[in-house]
């Protein structure tokens, strides 16, 4: 197969990795997807950094044996703690993207000297990883961030869109560490799916980024520039989803998401 038709390894721990992934067809519909949600092991938020470079390392050889020709680290939480472990285990043999650095860049590119709100897990929040990016690239934005640890769970089991879930969104967002923020990033890749809830809550005032729109941009940019992207609007073949741990909320999300042919895989990683 040519180097081109080879699919996207794009990974997290469940389902919020697909956000980027759907972002990724419609940015790039040629291309094709191999997708790992570490449903064992979810909530990344929760794990220690250790942990979390033990699961990425070992996902990220598999989506290289697999063939995939780039590694999409798909997963704030993974991308804060593991992108220097991903990167020296892929090598010189695949590319490298996480989702933190594009969104860096945008926002030290469109909100310099401004305040900009970051939520996320616990993990990515602890680690500082976008205070510390943001401001290695601009130090006129000043961030403001909070760990929402429930919404992760909520999302995975795909309780949103009600009454519970608005009170909770509502409590994070009205949060004195976020006060003046004036653009938020949703800073976990399950977020956008609230996102409409987020907005609604926030009113005009505050520009909710769009974070998989500008991480897929990022990655068609690289692979077009390293000659590696699929051209055309058909992919060489079916994507593929495999879970380290089957779950029924995963295949009907992913279902919502890709309406074309799909096969969801249980594939125990760890039992190898
Ligand atoms: N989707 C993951 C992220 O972007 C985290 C969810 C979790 O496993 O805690 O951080």
């Amino acid at each position: 197969m040519s180097r081109t038709a080879r699919p996207i390894g794009i990974f997290d721990s469940g389902i919020g990795g697909l956000t980027v992934a759907a972002a990724i067809r419609r940015h790039m519909p040629g291309e094709r997807l191999l997708y790992f949600g570490d449903t064992e092991h979810f909530p990344y938020g929760e794990k220690s950094p250790e942990a979390i470079k033990h699961y990425a390392i070992r996902i990220t050889n598999f989506l290289i044996d697999r063939g995939c020709k780039a590694v999409v680290i798909a997963c704030n939480t993974a991308s804060a703690q593991a992108t220097a472990e991903v990167e020296l285990t892929a090598g010189d043999r695949v590319p490298v993207f996480n989702v933190v650095d594009p969104i860096a860049e945008h926002v030290a590119n469109k909100w310099s000297g401004h305040t900009v709100g970051v939520i996320g897990t616990k993990g990515t929040i602890a680690s500082r990883v976008y205070v510390k990016a943001i401001s290695r690239l601009d130090r006129s934005v000043k961030v403001r961030s909070l760990a929402t640890p429930l919404l992760a769970p909520m999302i995975e089991e795909g309780f949103y869109n009600n009454t519970i879930s608005k009170a909770v969104i509502r409590g994070y967002l009205e949060h004195r560490n976020l006060s003046g923020m004036e653009a938020l990033v949703l800073g976990c890749t399950h977020y956008p799916l609230i996102r409409r809830e987020v907005e609604e809550i926030l009113g005009s005032g505050v520009k909710v980024l769009d974070p998989p729109a500008i991480v897929a941009r990022h990655v068609r940019g690289e692979l077009e520039a390293r000659g590696q992207l699929h051209q055309g609007d058909t992919p060489s073949g079916d994507d593929h989803f495999f879970l380290s741990d089957l779950s029924d909320s995963f295949a009907k999300s992913a279902r919502r998401f890709f309406r074309r042919s799909m096969t969801v895989e249980e594939m125990r990683l760890w039992d190898q």
